[in-house]
């Protein structure tokens, strides 16, 4: 694996950054660009059915890049020897934070699931209710993680 490494470092840095851009960079500009634009749909149902809509746009495009960022940062601890070396802690703590960030994904995508399929029941209430704390609380909460994991990712990469 090491030898791997040293020779596709360029690229599974690469894959690992962009794959970080795609999937932070998506849920900030959904968030803070798209969201706010959707409020002003007056109709609840229609404005109900564009965000679940364009969540399900969004997760489709990223579930992708998540993975990525896993198999690149797999190949990066082994590449580095990260789990035997003095910056193991930071290691295991972006290794945290990506399991948390994914595990939210996954409820955020069964939600977003379940406020589908209530719209098509015509259960608006219902359908806010489980997709208005995605908005309040579960994709701000993964930004903030991805913004921590960059910042790690920035201070290991100058000391590595
Ligand atoms: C799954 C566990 C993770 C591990 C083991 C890990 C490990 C690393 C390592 C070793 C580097 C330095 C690469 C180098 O310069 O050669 C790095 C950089 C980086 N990581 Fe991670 N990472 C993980 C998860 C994440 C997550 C969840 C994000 C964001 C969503 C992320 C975003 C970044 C970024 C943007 C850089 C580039 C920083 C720079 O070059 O200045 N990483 N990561």
């Amino acid at each position: 694996m090491q030898e791997f490494f040293t020779e596709y470092k360029t690229f599974i840095v690469f894959l690992h950054v962009i794959s970080a851009v795609v999937w932070v960079g998506g849920m900030i500009s959904l968030r803070y660009a798209a969201h706010p634009s959707f409020m002003e749909i007056e109709s609840p149902a229609k404005r109900l059915e564009r965000i679940a809509h364009a969540l399900k746009r969004l997760f489709t495009i990223v579930l992708p890049f998540v993975i990525i960022l896993l198999i690149s940062a797999i190949v990066m601890i082994k590449g580095y020897g990260l789990s035997q070396s003095e910056y193991s802690i930071f290691s295991h703590a972006k290794e945290g934070i990506w399991s948390v960030m994914f595990i939210n994904l996954i409820v955020m995508m069964k939600r977003r699931n379940r406020a589908e399929k209530m719209l098509g029941e015509g259960d608006f209430a219902g359908a806010k209710g489980q997709l208005e704390p995605i908005g309040k609380y579960m994709v701000p909460l993964n930004i903030i993680l991805g913004v921590i994991a960059i910042f790690m990712g920035a201070y290991l990469s100058s000391i590595i």
